[in-house]
């Protein structure tokens, strides 16, 4: 039996270990260890990379995102608008500056924010909107700025390098966030994270908030938080930056061979990921639904294939945030999802036969013949 991991480094680690130690060893050298020129350097390239003007490192994607609502002056009082299908992290960041969190459903076909509903939930109170571009596609930020005339955040932190209508991840947005995450599309050797903006004003709140709130040191302002990328990570990462152009290529290859082996099945319960025309998607996740899903996973594991859940709870109904008041039946859409959601083993040094073999041994569970 072929055993195929959901998700693994060590064979990126096999590939680019010893240059990444190379890196190291150079950072070692120079005891740049917090801030300083390394994530200088990578700020630079992530700018230059999303497109916009000013990226501020920091110590992981959850800060970003909340030092993003912070250099807003989002907190208590106002509420802001975000899907309820995503990671804790998007709507935890909220919560930490004293907003609240206000949920609006997602699509059905893209596992992101739909866009006609932002109105619907819009009060005077409402400071922004914070959409996730899940799995590694873009929420529809163009339409969502249709809606409303609110402040658009990114969390980008499953999406880096994702296109909609000729713009990239990161640049549609007022502010948006990243996760460098070592499972992220790209992943340092620990936390990570980075805000990106096209506002001078703002770059310079955000550096402050990240460093406890001093512009001079010893000086204090506003009241910020330690939160700043180090100084291995960020040389690691702009190693690996230069090799993200091919491991996506790579995730979107694997993603059309997915596609095409399930495409050819015809199972009716069983619904593929949909790229909307004019957006590009990442795959930071290969995300299928199934109706007998559980089934489906089980047969998969008892084959020696790893798949997960995300997420098997939406925020909404979440224990930690009962005093928001929602309840089952809110949202039908995310709350379907989580009851059918599959993500297929994705990273992109799987191989050929590994993607046959997941295929094939999809077929077999739908009592079909993989073509
Ligand atoms: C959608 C989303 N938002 C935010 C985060 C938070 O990033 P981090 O784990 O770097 O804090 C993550 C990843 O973990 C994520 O997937």
């Amino acid at each position: 039996m072929m055993e195929v991991p959901s998700f693994t480094l060590t064979r990126q680690m096999a590939n680019i270990g010893p240059e990444l130690l190379e890196t190291m060893e150079t950072v070692l050298n120079t005891g740049q260890f917090i801030l300083g020129s390394f994530v200088k350097e990578f700020e630079e390239k992530i700018a230059r990379f999303t497109g916009t003007p000013y990226a501020v490192g920091v110590g992981n994607g959850s800060d970003a995102l909340y030092l993003a609502l912070r250099s807003l002056h989002i907190g208590p009082g106002d509420e802001v608008l975000t899907t309820p299908f995503t990671f804790f992290a998007t709507a935890g960041s909220i919560l930490r500056t004293g907003a609240k969190p206000v949920f609006t459903d997602i699509e059905v076909d893209t596992f992101n924010m739909d866009p006609e509903q932002v109105r619907t939930r819009i009060t005077p109170r409402t400071r922004a909107v914070l959409p996730v571009h899940l799995f590694g596609l873009m929420a529809d930020v163009e339409r969502i700025r249709r809606n409303s005339n609110l402040f658009v955040i990114e969390d980008a932190a499953q999406a880096i390098g994702a296109e909609a209508r000729g713009k990239v991840a990161g640049n549609t947005g007022d502010l948006a966030a990243f996760s460098f995450f070592p499972t992220k599309n790209l992943g340092a050797l620990g936390d990570g994270g980075m805000v990106v903006t096209h506002s001078e004003e703002l770059v310079q709140l955000l550096r402050e908030l990240r460093a406890h709130g001093s512009r001079k040191k010893y000086y204090h302002e506003v009241l910020g938080i330690n939160s700043r990328l180090d100084g291995l990570q960020a040389a690691v990462l702009s190693v690996k930056l230069v090799y993200l152009p091919t491991w996506t290529a790579k995730r979107q290859y694997i993603a059309q061979r997915y596609q095409e082996g399930l495409n050819a099945l015809s199972v009716d319960d069983v619904a593929l990921p949909v790229v909307p025309l004019g957006f590009t998607h990442v795959f930071h996740q290969y995300t299928i639904r199934a109706a007998r899903r559980d089934e489906l996973q089980a047969y998969l594991k008892s084959h020696g294939i790893g798949s997960t859940v995300y997420y098997p709870l939406s925020l909404h109904l979440q224990p930690v945030l009962r005093d928001l008041g929602y309840k089952a039946g809110d949202f039908p859409v995310s709350e379907k999802a989580q009851a059918e959601v599959l993500s297929l083993p994705m990273f992109p040094e799987l191989t050929e036969q590994e993607i046959d073999y997941v295929i094939e041994t999809i077929a077999q569970f739908y009592g079909r013949k993989a073509g």
